[in-house]
């Protein structure tokens, strides 16, 4: 199994499991997460998720030697982005805690989760152009979106790594904590959106992931729209009466 599972306080942990290679995304790897991750997001004990990997590597990106001889027509035919599409699709909230190389498709990986806490080590870089390539699973789009197109530029025709700091001041990142650390802030993190009130998590999700793919006007009226809607939830009622009886509400999730 190259992804271990665990499940705790209402989040669960998966974390990429092929040490001996950096955890590099071969398409076994990259089969079993998407699995495992729609198993999650269908699970009702499950809230919120976390993405990892081990104090060295979150991952070092795509298995090259697995992709090396392949032709253009093999890539294609592979289709295996149709999995990382997969990955937009998950309707929990995806965190992911970094150590050590968050490198290609492994930086990807890293951008398709909702949110990100680092360790002092870690390292985040799309080092594809030093292999005769580019990013492919969402690099070039969703590293703009996040850093702005000149620090984008350095990264993806460079190659160069920045550190966790600079990947927190570039706004690639949320926190970072010492290397100890880490995956307790990822856990904390977690426990509480998982307290949250399941149903508005997930349209808030929706909503924010929305901004990528309209114009403001769309934007917005979908998110009005999602406003609308947790009006119908039991959810909705509560925190309210909560808020006004000044008492901690009491989430049904629906
Ligand atoms: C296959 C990999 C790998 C990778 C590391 N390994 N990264 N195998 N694919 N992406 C393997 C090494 O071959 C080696 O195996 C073992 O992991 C340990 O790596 P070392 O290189 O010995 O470790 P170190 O000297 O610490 O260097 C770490 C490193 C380096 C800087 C991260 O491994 C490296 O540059 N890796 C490649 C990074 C990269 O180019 N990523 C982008 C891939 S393309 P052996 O058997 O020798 O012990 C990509 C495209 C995305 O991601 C497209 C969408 C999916």
């Amino acid at each position: 199994m190259y992804v271990n599972i665990t499940k705790q306080d209402g989040y669960a942990i998966a974390q990429l499991n092929r040490p001996e290679v950096l955890n590099a995304l071969n398409i076994q790897l990259m089969t079993e997460l998407v699995d495992t991750l729609e198993s999650l997001d269908k699970d009702s004990d499950v809230r919120c998720i976390i993405l990892t990997g081990n104090e060295k590597a979150f991952a070092a990106g795509a298995d090259i030697k697995e992709m090396a001889d392949a032709s253009a027509i093999e890539m294609l035919t592979r289709d295996q982005f149709a999995r990382w599409d997969r990955i937009r699709r998950i309707k929990k909230p995806l965190i992911a805690a970094v150590s050590g190389f968050a490198l290609g498709g492994g930086c990807e990986l890293m951008m398709s989760c909702d949110m990100v806490i680092a360790s002092e080590t870690a390292k985040f870089g799309q080092p594809e152009i030093n292999i005769g390539v580019m990013p492919g699973a969402g690099g070039t789009q969703r590293l703009t979106r996040a850093v702005g197109k000149v620090k984008s530029m350095e990264m993806v025709l460079t190659g160069r790594m920045i550190s966790a700091d600079e990947a927190l001041r570039w706004g690639l990142i949320n926190k970072v904590v010492p290397v100890e650390y880490y995956l307790e802030e990822a856990k904390s993190w977690a426990k509480e959106i998982a307290s949250k009130p399941p149903v508005a998590v997930k349209l808030a999700k929706e909503a924010v992931l929305k901004s990528f793919d309209t114009t403001i006007e769309g934007g917005l009226e979908f998110e009005r729209k999602n406003f609308y809607l947790l009006f119908a939830s039991e959810d909705q009622k509560e925190g309210m009466k909560a808020f006004a009886e000044k008492r901690k509400p009491e989430w049904k999730g629906k």
